[in-house]
């Protein structure tokens, strides 16, 4: 870094940087979704997963279960149930029946089952944009409609902020009987508050909604400020389902497996029935690497996270010194920024010109909308910063230059 004005605005944290060393020939093995979709020499900032090694007390176990045989399994059994019921109480599911858990080969058929049992064709699904993008193929490929209702920039000191814009909710909410919610949210990164909850949970009684809480980031926050669970309060529980997974905290996505958690077993079960047989289960690898993650995995996620907040320090404070136009978020969770470079004169093709004139690899605004709102998030980028603070600064630099060729008036 040779910018004096840069590196003296640098948090340090050099004394910290364990996955320095991320070599992007290891990276880019013969079956990275992420490394390979796009040509060599091109830093892959896009899909969500963590370019760092399996955890240690992970790994060991799956090695030890693969020694065990491979006949059908218990998904864990009565251990991984349990473990489960303890963590989910935590964050405020407490008194969860047993048969409220049902174990999915992953969080994305959860989003679908969901829409398929508790909706009908041609009917409206409420939901906030940008969102995670399955969100609407769950309910636009199911035949239903997406009512969405955009989240509104607030301002927070330099960095922006995504808020609930409840006019807009109040207004796509009308004929709606789904809410399908992301908390802590993709893209933007937001834990929402207990203020917010509250009032969104005043919301679903006065319109009478079910809610699918999407609570996959839960474990991967990067403030101090505690997570509640949309259901913690009895008022909503038998309304909501929740669904979450081990794969976004303990980047494990290669091996499937979620789990849908429902106060009221019944809609647990409806919703389970609404896949019939072709649901599928996970495999006896993810349901051993979940109860790893659980019962050992919590110093390498401490680990983790503490790097994190390190990237999204460094992140700040490279946009501030070099590309202070670029508004960013600042996530409370997630290692994902979701930035506006709507003032660039590329804006219009901003996704191509990275990845053609920077050789980084991000994913496009227009994704997290569905198709009557995509212009709106034209100029917008998602960039995933889970990776070594070294490529991080790479691609950093490289979007720099290219961006600086043609600086925003
Ligand atoms: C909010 C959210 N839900 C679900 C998923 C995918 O979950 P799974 O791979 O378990 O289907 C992702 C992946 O990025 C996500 O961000």
């Amino acid at each position: 870094m040779t910018d004096p004005q840069l590196s003296e605005r640098m948090p340090d944290v050099s004394g910290a940087d364990a996955y320095g060393t991320l070599d992007p020939a290891a990276l880019r093995h013969v079956d990275s979704l992420k490394w390979n979709r796009y040509g060599e020499g091109v830093i892959p900032l896009w899909i969500a997963d963590m370019d760092f090694p399996v955890a240690p007390p992970i790994l060991a176990a799956l090695q030890e279960r693969l020694g065990q045989g491979l006949g059908y399994h218990l998904q864990g059994g009565a251990t991984l149930q349990s473990a489960l019921l303890e963590k989910l109480a935590a964050q405020g599911l407490t008194d969860l029946p047993e048969d409220g858990l049902s174990f999915l080969p992953g969080v994305v058929p959860g989003l679908y089952t969901a829409v398929a049992a508790l909706t009908e064709p041609g009917e409206p699904v409420l939901t906030m944009t940008p969102i995670y993008h399955p969100f609407h193929l769950s309910i636009t490929e199911q035949g239903r409609r997406v009512a969405a209702a955009p989240l509104r920039e607030g301002a927070e000191g330099d960095t922006a902020h995504w808020e609930i814009d409840w006019d807009a909710l109040e207004a796509a909410a009308q004929g709606t009987r789904l809410l399908m919610l992301c908390h802590p949210h993709n893209p933007t990164g937001r834990v929402w508050n207990a203020e917010e909850l509250a009032r969104l949970r005043d919301f679903v009684l006065a319109h009478d909604l079910y809610v699918v809480s999407d609570e996959l980031h839960a474990d991967l926050r990067l403030t101090d400020a505690p997570f509640e669970s949309f259901a913690a309060d009895p008022r909503v529980r038998a309304r909501t389902l929740t669904l979450t997974g081990p794969c976004k905290a303990y980047n494990t996505a290669a091996l499937g497996i979620g789990v849908l958690v429902g106060h009221d077993p019944a809609l647990v079960r409806r919703v389970r029935a609404a896949a019939g047989g072709l649901m599928g289960h996970p495999s006896a690898l993810s349901a051993t690497m979940w109860l790893a993650a659980l019962q050992e995995g919590g110093p390498w996620l401490q680990g983790t996270l503490d790097y994190l907040r390190g990237n999204r320090d460094v992140m700040h404070a490279f946009l501030d010194a070099r590309l202070p136009w670029v508004r960013a978020t600042s996530p409370e969770a997630t290692y994902l920024a979701w930035l506006d470079l709507r003032a660039h004169p590329r804006a219009g093709d901003i996704q191509n010109f990275l990845l053609e004139e920077a050789r980084i690899a991000v994913h496009d605004g227009p994704l997290f909308a569905p198709d009557a709102l995509k212009p709106q998030y034209q100029g917008f980028i998602r960039l995933n910063f889970a990776t070594s603070r070294g490529l991080l600064l790479e691609a950093l630099e490289r979007m720099a230059d290219a961006l600086g060729a043609e600086v925003p008036a």
